[in-house]
């Protein structure tokens, strides 16, 4: 049994953060008599005069339903950097630092709360003989192995939130509306939240969309007599023969930052209908603040369960949730590959069918036909 568990959250921030480390402290001080110690701004805090501090129950109290991390984090930093070709290196002499400080510490295991990065940083001290056990934290709800990852939910009702502003703006001025939402390479935020907010177009990336197939869409709805319409894109969309579109490429230590498609959207839907289009960036409202009911039952189920895993030995796991229970996976399957929307899936063909078009020139076609 260990006698000191480290905890740290990486990469972008979620709402449930905070609802984690909170089970994790309790569940370890009070169930097991583990001693916890938080690492601040993720992996970095174990480097140079590394920043920790002991966590108690009563350092925790009141973080349920807080937003962002009381721990930090970073979305990119010294464990992993990118050469000029964009490959990760891993500089061994980083984790040797980091691990002698663990010693000196007293850490004997780790609790990381990230996304596929953090997690894959995690399985690199699993491989060092630290054990580990992740938490699927990230808004986009792209790690595989889990159904669900904590802060989706959440982001999901504020973008849900969003569209149902937009529409009552968007019908009162006869506008064309754009909210553009997370989602670096999946579209669940835009497919779940377009179908709970009712949108007529629906981009994503694994669907690449063609413009003229969504003016198509819209000049099918005026024809209809509806004289508004909602898109919601994810940031990470592309059109066909485009690259993705980047605010700016990042460089060594920081990651690259995706965005400018609604934009670029607004522009061209303008070209091809003549009618006036508005965009509405999303952004980090889709991450800052309170969780809500579900997360805050997630995360702590999530935070209790990491703690029960490494107590009964398990190591280089994830938890997860599988049909409804929280089991543990290996860490190596959570991170092989990132779960992203089934082109042919049940949702996006409930979308389909239920008229929402998701841009694509073979939709474009079927209309014409019709
Ligand atoms: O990974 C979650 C995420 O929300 C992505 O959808 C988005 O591209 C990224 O974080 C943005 O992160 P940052 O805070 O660095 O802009």
């Amino acid at each position: 049994m260990f006698g000191t568990i480290g905890i740290l959250t990486g990469g972008g921030d979620a709402p449930g953060l905070n609802a984690v480390i909170r089970a994790v402290v309790k569940t370890a001080t009070c169930e097991y008599g583990i001693r916890v110690i938080g690492i601040e701004d993720a992996f970095e805090g174990l480097l140079g005069p590394s920043q920790t501090r002991l966590l108690s129950p009563g350092d925790v109290r009141g973080l349920l339903p807080r937003g962002g991390t009381v721990l930090g984090t970073r979305n990119r930093g010294r464990f992993v950097e990118r050469d000029a070709h964009g490959k990760s290196v891993k500089r061994e002499s980083v984790y040797e630092e980091a691990i002698a400080n663990m010693k000196v510490l007293g850490i004997d295991a780790l609790v990381v709360l990230g996304g596929e990065g953090t997690l894959a940083i995690a399985s690199e001290f699993d491989k060092r003989g630290i054990p580990v056990c992740g938490v699927p934290k990230t808004i986009d709800n792209d790690l595989a192995c889990t159904e669900l990852t904590f802060g989706f939910v959440t982001a999901l009702d504020i973008a849900t939130e969003a569209l149902d502003r937009l529409h009552t703006t968007a019908e009162s001025h006869d506008r064309i509306m754009i909210l553009e939402v997370m989602g670096r390479n999946a579209g669940w935020i835009a497919l779940h939240s377009g179908l709970a907010g009712g949108a007529d177009v629906i981009l994503i990336p694994e669907i690449p969309f063609s413009t003229g197939a969504v003016a198509e869409k819209i000049h099918s709805r005026d024809a209809a007599g509806s004289t508004f319409s909602i898109i919601v894109v994810a940031e990470g969309a592309v059109e066909i023969g485009h690259d993705l579109m980047y605010l700016n490429k990042g460089d060594a230590m920081t990651a690259p930052r995706l965005g400018g498609i609604g934009q670029h959207l607004q522009r061209e839907i303008e070209a091809n209908t003549g009618r006036e289009t508005r965009c509405v960036v999303l952004g980090h409202v889709q991450r800052g603040g309170r969780p809500n009911a579900f997360d805050r039952m997630l995360a702590t189920s999530f935070g209790a369960c990491a703690v029960r895993a490494l107590a009964e030995g398990k190591q280089g796991v994830m938890v997860a949730l599988q049909a409804g229970d929280i089991v543990t996976v290996p860490l190596t399957e959570a991170i092989a590959n990132l779960k992203t929307v089934p082109p042919n899936g049940q949702l996006v063909r409930t979308a389909r069918d239920t008229g929402i078009s998701f841009g694509s020139p073979e939709e474009a076609s079927f209309h014409r036909k019709s």
